[in-house]
């Protein structure tokens, strides 16, 4: 039985196709008012010699124009009546009555978007705008740079609603300390202006359309004004995002997409999913091809692909873990630059809890700490989940400071130069002479390092102790 639908097609007529009250959350992202025009072309996609585009196993395809179709995409009325207006108004007639619809838009159209979806929905009904904010790209010096999209949230029923509040992943405080350990632990619920991402150039999850989504914010929509099994209905479906929200959380999803490029790139988004049906619009092309009943796949080759799949499991699960961390951006980063916002934030923290701090000027990479030259060492949580911290030297200092960062919680660790010495492990003999690593598990901490930090809150009274001897 086909679960899931992806059309090919101007959205109005196929809307008009679907029944009465019986879709359960409306997800669009219509293009923005850019000022030019929008053209819509019918194609179809055959095999040929001649063929200009690329499909799996070497064959090549050559694209019929069947028709063409052009909106205006300026501003003004045309948009918003001619183009929004009907089919939000057969949005509203298919969506469920506990049905909820998260319209996608930005600054420059948000109010007379508001303006139309309060004269269809009404008023009463309007009951969110999500502000979704990102810090990316470059910023203008004329004016305030705007770094957000709207999301106008409208229910039909205020009365009757899906909001699963429960479902919803937490996030954590921004100010921790103010709430005591237990609540800090748990996270808050979101509010309604939420800080994520957008797809990084380099994100495992980018397909290369230039308007995707981010998962993390889809997936949020999906998991509030949603339940399991629900069907999910985005009409402007672009990379597809929201079908792969639905499947990782077991919902039905239709999309609809008029742009043959947005159709390609969900052919192999989407390629080895079972149980969907495309209407106006051959896949295979594009998706991989799967092993030939019959072929034998020879036994090196398996052992490949079962290692390979373990050590995406590995890097994926990492990803993961990191993807709302307010410190995911510092995982890329070269390891100079990570050295340098450790030593940072080692010495905002200390001089935030009254230590005398100063940085070291030139080339010296030490800091002084109410008088004591002290090294520091930074590391992230590695997959494994430990961190290592790495080219430790014997050098002109008293005591080592290794800072770490997992994704919702910092440890730091203080010890003086000779103790850790004993315990590090030998590294290799570099430039600057003999080298040695440290590896913690903040979990399962060796013996040696328990008095000797752990949460970053520890490290207070560690240091006043190992002060106090010295
Ligand atoms: C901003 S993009 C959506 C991106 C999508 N949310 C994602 O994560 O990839 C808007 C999409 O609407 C499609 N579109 C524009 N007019 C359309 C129409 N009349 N019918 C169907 N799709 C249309 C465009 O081709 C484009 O892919």
């Amino acid at each position: 039985m086909t679960i899931n639908r992806i059309y090919f097609g101007d959205n109005l007529p196929i809307l008009k196709r679907i029944s009465d009250e019986s879709i359960d959350l409306i997800y669009i992202d219509p293009p923005f008012n850019t000022g030019k025009d929008q053209i819509t072309v019918q194609i179809k996609t055959i095999k040929s010699k001649k063929g200009d585009r690329h499909g799996f196993q070497g064959n090549k395809y050559e694209t019929r124009i069947l028709g063409k179709k052009s909106y205006s995409d300026s501003y003004g009325d045309s948009y918003i009546e001619s183009f929004l207006r009907p089919r939000l108004q057969e949005a509203y007639r298919i969506l469920a009555p506990h049905g909820t619809l998260y319209f996608h838009i930005d600054y420059r159209e948000s109010h007379y978007c508001k303006i139309l979806l309060d004269s269809i929905f009404g008023r009463e009904c309007f009951l969110n705008e999500i502000i979704w904010a990102y810090d990316y790209g470059a910023k203008q010096k004329s004016k305030w740079p705007t770094k957000h999209d709207n999301i106008l949230v409208y229910v039909k029923d205020p009365k009757n609603y899906v909001f699963n509040a429960h479902a919803i992943d937490r996030e954590p405080y921004m100010a921790p300390g103010l709430v005591g350990p237990e609540k800090a632990n748990r996270g808050k619920l979101p509010t309604d202006t939420w800080w994520h991402t957008i797809v990084g150039t380099n994100s495992k999850e980018r397909t290369g359309y230039p308007t995707q989504k981010p998962l993390g914010v889809i997936n949020r929509i999906i998991q509030a004004s949603s339940n399991e099994g629900d069907t999910v209905l985005d009409f402007f479906a672009g990379s597809g995002t929201i079908g792969e929200g639905c499947i990782s959380l077991n919902r039905k999803f239709i999309l609809v997409d008029s742009n043959p490029v947005a159709l390609e790139v969900m052919a192999k988004r989407f390629s080895g999913i079972p149980k969907i049906e495309w209407i106006g619009y051959d896949p295979k092309p594009f998706q991989a091809q799967k092993a030939k009943i019959g072929q034998k796949i020879n036994q090196d080759f398996q052992l490949l692909a079962s290692a390979a799949s373990y050590y995406r499991l590995e890097i994926e699960s990492s990803d993961v873990e990191w993807e709302n961390s307010p410190f995911n951006w510092v995982l890329d980063l070269p390891p100079a630059a990570k050295g340098k916002i450790g030593r940072n934030l080692i010495t905002t923290w200390f001089a935030s809890r009254g230590f005398s701090i100063k940085q070291g000027t030139g080339k010296d990479s030490f800091l002084t700490v109410n008088g004591y030259r002290c090294a520091t060492k930074f590391s992230t949580l590695w997959s494994g989940g430990f961190y290592k911290f790495q080219q430790i030297r014997d050098e002109d200092y008293d005591f080592l400071i290794c800072l770490g960062i997992s994704p919702f919680e910092s440890h730091c660790w203080v010890f003086r130069k000779s103790y850790v010495l004993q315990h590090a492990t030998y590294q290799h003999r570099g430039a600057k002479g003999s080298e040695y690593w440290l590896s913690i598990n903040p979990e399962t901490p060796p013996d040696w390092a328990r008095n000797h930090g752990g949460i970053l809150a520890s490290t207070y009274s560690v240091f006043q102790r190992l002060l106090a001897r010295n």
